[in-house]
C-alpha cells in the first residue's frame, strides 16, 4: 500500500512534464513547409477521431494509419468491383488490376505498421521506409492511369489516399522515439 502514493505522485509528475500538444498545435507543425500538409485537411481528418486531442504523436501516427488502412481497403474494394463491372473496358480492367494490387500491399504494410506502433519501442527507420511505401503505393495506381493515357476511374480515391497517407507519413516523423 505505501507504494500506492508515490506511483501516483510519479504520474502526476509525469502527466505535468510531458504535456502533449494540442491537435491544432500539430497540424500547424505538419503545415510548415517541410511537411506541406494542408492544415485544414489536417483538423478535419484527425479531430473526428475520439481521442484524437489528447493523443500524442504516437497516437496520431496510430490513428492516421488507422485512417489510411480504411481508405486503402475502401480503395481496393472498389478497384474490385470496377473489375467485376461488365462496362469498364479490358484496357481500364488492366490499370484496375494495378490499383487493386498496390492498395492491397498498401493495407498490408498498414496493419503491420499499427501492429508495431502498439507495441514500443520503434524502429523509426523502418516506420519511415514503410509509410513511404505507402504513399508510393497511392501515386502507383494514380500514375498506372496517366501512363495509358487513360481517363482514371479512380482519381478521388487515389487522391483521398495519397492525402492521407501522407499525413500520416508526415505525423510518424513528429515521433521521438
Ligand atoms: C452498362 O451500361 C448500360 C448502358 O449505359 C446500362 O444500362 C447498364 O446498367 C450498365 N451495367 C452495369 C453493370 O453498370
Ligand atoms: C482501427 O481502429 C479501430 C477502432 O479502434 C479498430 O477496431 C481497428 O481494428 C483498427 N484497424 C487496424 C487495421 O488496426
Ligand atoms: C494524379 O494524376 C493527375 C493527372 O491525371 C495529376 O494531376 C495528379 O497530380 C496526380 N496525383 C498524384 C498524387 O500523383
Ligand atoms: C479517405 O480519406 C479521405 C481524406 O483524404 C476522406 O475524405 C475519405 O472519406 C476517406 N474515405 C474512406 C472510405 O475512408
Amino acid at each position: 500500500m505505501k507504494a500506492f502514493p508515490s506511483v501516483l505522485v510519479a504520474l502526476l509528475l509525469l502527466s505535468l512534464f510531458s504535456v502533449n500538444a494540442t491537435l491544432e498545435e500539430t497540424c500547424k507543425e505538419l503545415a510548415k513547409p517541410e511537411h506541406e500538409i494542408n492544415f485544414d485537411f489536417c483538423m478535419t481528418t484527425l479531430q473526428v477521431v475520439p481521442g484524437s486531442d489528447k493523443a500524442d504523436d504516437l497516437g496520431l501516427t496510430i490513428i492516421a494509419a488507422n485512417l489510411t488502412y480504411i481508405n486503402f481497403t475502401h480503395n481496393q474494394a472498389k478497384a474490385e468491383e470496377l473489375i467485376n463491372d461488365k462496362n469498364v473496358s479490358e484496357e481500364d480492367k488492366k490499370s484496375l488490376a494495378v490499383c487493386h494490387d498496390v492498395y492491397d500491399m498498401g493495407a498490408y504494410t498498414l496493419n503491420d505498421v499499427i501492429k508495431y506502433l502498439r507495441c514500443p519501442p520503434i524502429d523509426a527507420f523502418k516506420l519511415k521506409v514503410d509509410l513511404s511505401g505507402v504513399v508510393t503505393e497511392a501515386s502507383t495506381c494514380n500514375d498506372t492511369w496517366n501512363e495509358g493515357n487513360q481517363k482514371s476511374l479512380m482519381a478521388k480515391e487515389d487522391d483521398d489516399a495519397y492525402k492521407i497517407s501522407s499525413l500520416a507519413l508526415s505525423v510518424s516523423t513528429l515521433i521521438h522515439p
